[in-house]
């Protein structure tokens, strides 16, 4: 009989497991946000002796890590790291993707800004042809939110303003969040570069200037890796 195929839980322990591999010894990791950088975090945890700490991209993975005994760093206090560790809502073949499915878009990009390699460990469902079929996060000023709605409804999207608990989600950066449909994003770094010059926009969920070096993808086969140069 065949062993059953894997649940998309145990897909994302078998890549944050993987990832370790990109994790240089001594040094300090960024460590991005969401449920599969949590299987990393718990990854990481196994080796917290090897590595001085991590930078990271939001509170709920700060939390994590230092529950974890994982010393966390301001990123100011750290000029450039090796290698930022984090997952994607979307992948396309050239690496970019779209993130902030977790709210923590503008932190992300940031740490991601600041290291020298990007991994992206995510599983196979993530990667696409075209981005823009996963809802686009936003992240934007609340006074702003309204014009930058009606911006995207002429590109042929629809914003809606992300809810918790039946008010607009609060991010770490005490913004607001957009998710926008209906767009295909053809051209990711035109896009990204035009929507970054809106007013009221704090972080815009494309990352093409800030894209993917290298993929971990899992799969029931395992796990593939995807090198973007
Ligand atoms: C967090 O804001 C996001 O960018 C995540 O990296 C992305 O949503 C992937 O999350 P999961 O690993 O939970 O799918």
């Amino acid at each position: 009989m065949n062993a059953p195929a894997p649940t998309q839980d145990e897909l994302k322990a078998m890549v944050g497991q993987a990832a370790l591999a990109y994790v240089p010894r001594g040094e300090i990791v960024g460590v991005g946000t969401g449920s599969t950088v949590n299987k990393f975090i718990e990854a990481l945890a196994t080796i917290k002796g090897e590595i001085r700490g991590a930078v990271s991209s939001s509170v709920a993975s700060t939390e994590r890590l230092r529950a974890l005994g994982i010393e966390v760093f301001d990123s100011n206090a750290v000029d450039e790291l090796a290698v930022y560790i984090d997952g994607a809502d979307e992948i396309d073949g050239r690496g970019f993707m779209v993130k902030g499915g977790g709210a923590a878009l503008t932190r992300e990009k940031i740490v991601a800004a600041q290291s020298r390699r990007f991994v992206c460990i995510a599983d196979a469902s993530k990667r696409v042809d075209v981005l823009g079929a996963f809802p686009l996060p936003v992240e934007v000023i609340p006074m702003a939110a309204r014009r930058i709605m009606r911006q995207f409804a002429a590109l042929g999207g629809v914003a809606q303003v992300r809810e918790k608990d039946g008010a607009p989600l609060v991010t770490d950066n005490g913004q607001h969040i957009l998710d926008v449909s209906g767009l295909a994003i053809a051209d990711p770094l035109g896009f990204e570069s035009e929507v970054n010059q809106w007013p009221g926009v704090v972080t815009v969920g494309v990352f093409a200037h800030q894209k993917a070096d290298v993929c971990l993808l899992a799969a029931p086969q395992g796990v593939q890796t995807l090198s973007f140069g």
